[in-house]
């Protein structure tokens, strides 16, 4: 019976639950409509949490983490070309091209075939780069579940990155007329983003202050209802 299934013996049947159960929401994949992947964006101006909540939603699960500002930085950090050319816009806060984080990310995508589902932190960014990412992944049969918008107000997210730019070396942190002009970029260009979603009713909104470990249990108990 278990070989019908794929399986060589009851060891590897042991071994492969086990990892599965690695991953609390695992069944989630399984279960979604015969789909195996299920993607989340997690959404809000700078300083509003995205990065401090991805780290633990991806460890709960198992889900690539793929986050454009961290690309980014990894591009300035081996100075690649593409990295000297993102420097300018970071470094005056504002958003960097399309065509190059759209780039990136599908670059992502291709580099992950084998992923259960992606959380996008800081991407889409703008209209054009949530069209690119919904035909990126139409191409998967794999949309976007749902989009988790970090609601925290200015005042609190201007103290959150002045203060981490005390020690993160960030040079977007270090400079509170960078802050606010990021700010701003994000007024601007990106809260639109979240109307190109409201459209397919996928926008959840989360109050992003309070302990980090309160807005995790808010995103979890969203993301199960989902799952
Ligand atoms: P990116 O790296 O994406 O930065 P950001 O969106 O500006 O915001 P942060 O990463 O600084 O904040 P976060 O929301 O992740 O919060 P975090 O968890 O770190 O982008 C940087 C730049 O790259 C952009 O300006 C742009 O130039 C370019 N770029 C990136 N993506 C792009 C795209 N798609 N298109 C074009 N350009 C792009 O938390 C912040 C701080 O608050 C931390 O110190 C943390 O410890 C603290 N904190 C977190 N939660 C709490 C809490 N509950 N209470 C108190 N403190 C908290
Ligand atoms: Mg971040």
């Amino acid at each position: 019976m278990y070989e019908m299934a794929g399986f060589k013996d009851f060891k590897q049947i042991h071994s492969t639950v086990n990892e599965y159960l690695k991953y609390d929401s695992y069944i989630c994949y399984l279960h979604k409509d015969n789909q195996l992947m299920f993607n989340l964006i997690l959404f809000g101006p700078p300083g509003s949490g995205k990065g401090t909540q991805s780290e633990k939603l991806i460890a709960k699960y198992g889900l690539k983490h793929l986050s454009t500002g961290d690309l980014l930085r990894s591009e300035i950090c081996r100075e690649t070309p593409l990295g000297k050319e993102a420097q300018n816009f970071m470094d005056k806060g504002q958003l960097v091209p399309d065509e190059v984080v759209i780039g990136m990310i599908s670059s992502a995508l291709d580099e992950n075939p084998d992923a259960k589902g992606f959380l996008f932190d800081g991407f889409p960014r703008t209209p054009a780069q949530a069209k690119a990412l919904d035909n990126l992944l139409e191409l998967k049969e794999a949309p976007i579940a749902a989009m988790l918008a970090l609601d925290v107000s200015e005042e609190e997210l201007v103290k959150r990155l002045l203060k981490r730019g005390e020690t993160s070396g960030r040079s977007d942190d270090n400079n509170e007329s960078v802050i606010r002009a990021r700010i701003v970029e994000y007024h601007n260009k990106t809260a639109v983003v979240a109307d190109y979603y409201k459209q397919f009713d996928k926008v959840v909104m989360i109050k992003g202050e309070g302990t980090v470990e309160d807005i995790f249990e808010r995103l979890c108990a969203e993301i199960d209802i989902r799952a």
